[in-house]
């Protein structure tokens, strides 16, 4: 199993998950893991501080092409061409400027609930948002999308796996959602930075092995970063299988040095020798995911997540409050996520990230029901 260390060594991390909360608080919060990084990652990164190699990064090497290109073969089915790819500093930053290129001002619309940034970035980037809350058991709303794209959507940022339910869209809704888009002329962001992280069970499907009508129309961001927990070294990949889509990505206006050359080397180390790691993190997530079943408090509600390491968690029967967030930080010591920041209508749920040891896990459970009884 991955190793995750003690609680007193995780609360001296400096990255946003464990930084600042009081004494004693166990986080759960942002998308990042608690397992110690996998070796062969950690080793480019000692070699690189070593050598002092931490200038800027010129382009997409080929290793990172072929490094990348065996990764989506091996783990999610996806023949992917070397040359199509683009480096851009994180996923946010891709999605805007794409955004940007396509439909400065433009109309955006993602399944509700969604990563908050989406909720917050975007406006702030002078798009109009169309979020369009999700169906029985998690399903993106066709109808309402046939109704928005004959409205003139421009662009649909497709999260697949999604954030925060885990669900991984199945194969008859991404074609569906393709063809749709490609006959209204919209654009296809297709957010798939969760794609390695699915679990036993369920399946990934890239969106460009979807159809042709999917490769017109979309543009598929990735990164390692979520996957292997690097998020702060900042490299991303763009992915386009046609050339219309490989035009708009050739206009962006940002430079291959923009992007963190620790985030490139790790990338590559990640995708070229990181699939022992990623299986033991992919077990582990399993085990919680069933204990998170079985010890989950009374009174709260939840589809269990087809992939990643992210519980959406209703708690309208817990008897938590207003604010659920709030009152499981002050009466449990437990930080979790506030519905409200992925869904404005979504006050009563939380989302609890268990991408942890199962120990730790379980502690967080028994707080969660015990509430400083
Ligand atoms: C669906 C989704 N998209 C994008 C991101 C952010 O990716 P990045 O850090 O590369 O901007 C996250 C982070 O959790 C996410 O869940």
């Amino acid at each position: 199993m991955p190793k995750v260390p003690a609680l007193a060594e995780l609360q001296r991390r400096r990255s946003e998950k464990w930084y600042g909360h009081g004494d004693g608080v166990i986080a759960a919060t942002v998308a990042e893991m608690d397992f110690e990084l996998a070796e062969p990652i950690a080793a480019v990164l000692h070699d690189a501080v070593s050598r002092s190699d931490l200038g800027y990064t010129s382009g997409v090497p080929s290793s990172l092409g072929t490094a990348f290109a065996g990764f989506a073969r091996r783990r999610l089915d996806w023949t992917v061409d070397p040359d199509r790819l683009t480096l851009v500093p994180d996923v946010m930053i891709g999605l805007i400027e794409l955004c940007r290129l396509i439909a400065p001002g433009g109309s955006i619309g993602f399944a509700s609930a969604a990563y908050p940034p989406f909720l917050t970035q975007l406006p702030a980037a002078g798009f109009s948002l169309v979020p369009m809350p999700l169906v029985a058991d998690g399903a993106f709303d066709l109808d309402r999308l046939t109704t928005q794209l004959q409205d003139g959507l421009d662009v649909l940022i497709l999260a697949n796996p999604h954030n925060p339910t885990g669900r991984a869209v199945p194969r008859d809704e991404l074609v569906r959602i393709a063809e749709l888009c490609a006959q209204h002329d919209a654009w296809v962001l297709a957010d798939e930075i969760h794609a390695p992280l699915v679990l036993p069970g369920a399946r990934h499907v890239p969106w460009l092995e979807v159809s042709e009508a999917a490769r017109y129309c979309g543009i598929s961001l990735t990164s390692a970063s979520k996957a292997f927990n690097l998020a702060g070294l900042k490299a991303a990949l763009l992915v386009t299988a046609s050339d219309r889509a490989q035009d708009i990505v050739s206009r962006l206006p940002l430079t291959n040095d923009q992007v963190g050359l620790l985030g490139l080397l790790a990338a590559e180390a990640a995708f070229t020798s990181g699939d022992d790691w990623l299986d033991d993190v992919l077990r582990q997530l399993d085990r919680n995911r069933t204990v998170l079943g079985d010890q989950l408090p009374g009174g709260i509600v939840w589809t269990p997540p087809q992939a990643t390491y992210v519980a959406w968690l209703d708690c309208t029967g817990a008897n938590v409050g207003e604010d659920p967030a709030a009152y499981f930080l002050e009466h449990s010591r437990v930080a979790l996520s506030p519905g409200r920041t992925y869904d404005p209508a979504a006050t009563n749920f939380v989302r609890l990230n268990f991408g942890t040891s199962e120990e730790l896990l379980t502690e967080m459970l028994t707080r969660l029901s015990d509430r400083g009884q």
